[in-house]
């Protein structure tokens, strides 16, 4: 059967994609957010995951505001990707898992949930950021990849605790895919970040610290928030603690291992929370 061996949640900040295009890793500005991937790269090469359920939102490259599925997984055989015009190099493409993107995608539906399947679709910064920055020199041939999305962009966006529930069927759903497989999941963005508007570059590190504390030992607290909750708290495009909530909920209900966190805030306007989280057995 498969298994969920971690969780690992990321920023994905175009910024961070340029500073690594640049070489700028070492440098007083990035040193200290970068200093948490190379613990995290050490477990993946050591774990060996076969495959990463990337749970990302859509900024703009494939789906705007002209359309915009609130949930979405990729089907496709691989996923290429495009500069949206922040000036991030493109990337090589990463590689599907069709065959647990459908298990996936009959399993939701027969559960309630009904995700918008895409069959060709790119994908932007809120997936090569993570790829680029956990596996690094793109060195990602060997893991094959399901991405997920999650609308974050459009009002009215999915609840938290629905966010939530939709990672827990995916979890699921991976847990009964009859095939020896080890899986790790990933949840990207946030945390309190604003890009425009009178509140742009609002921070709040306090409550990022409380999101990434009930992430591992309450995430039903973090399902009590709105949206409209997340945004007063920390600034509209905090809503995209929804992919780390989606994240948490495919990881199962015991409360896992926090193997290692790393905070910095701010990098280009955003609180960069880290976590690499390893589930009960
Ligand atoms: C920025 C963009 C993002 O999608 C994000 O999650 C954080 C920051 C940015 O443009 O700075
Ligand atoms: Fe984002």
């Amino acid at each position: 059967m498969a298994k969920i061996i971690g969780g690992i949640t990321t920023s994905h900040i175009p910024a961070i994609g340029v500073a690594i295009d640049k070489g700028l890793e070492d440098t007083p500005y990035y040193r200290d957010l970068f200093a948490i991937y190379p613990p995290i790269r050490q477990w993946l090469n050591e774990e060996k995951p076969d495959i990463a359920v990337l749970f990302y939102n859509d900024h703009g490259l494939e789906m705007w505001l002209d359309k915009k599925p609130t949930f979405a997984i990729g089907c496709a055989p691989k996923y290429e990707n495009a500069d949206e015009g922040w000036g991030i190099k493109p990337i090589p493409p990463v590689t599907g898992e069709t065959e647990l993107s459908w298990h996936i995608v009959n399993h939701l539906i027969e559960n309630d949930f009904d995700p918008t399947v895409c069959q060709d679709i790119k994908v932007d910064h809120g997936a090569t950021v993570p790829m680029t920055l956990l596996w690094p020199n793109h060195s990602y041939q060997g893991i094959k990849v399901i991405p997920v999305a999650i609308n974050c962009e459009r009002h009215p966006m999915p609840k938290p605790s629905r966010s939530y529930a939709f990672g827990k069927a995916i979890g699921d759903a991976i847990r009964c895919w009859e095939r020896d497989a080890k899986v790790v999941l990933l949840g990207t963005g946030g945390l309190s970040h604003q890009l425009d508007g009178p509140r742009a570059g609002i921070l709040n590190g306090d409550f990022d610290n409380y999101c990434m504390d009930k992430l591992v030992s309450d995430p039903q607290e973090l399902c009590k928030f709105s949206n409209v909750d997340l945004i007063e708290k920390g600034g509209a495009q905090m809503v995209e603690l929804a992919m780390w909530l989606a994240m948490r909920g495919a990881l199962g209900e015991g409360i896992p291992e926090e193997r290692l966190r790393n905070y910095v805030s701010p990098i280009s306007n955003t609180g960069v929370g880290v976590q690499l989280l390893i589930p009960e057995e």
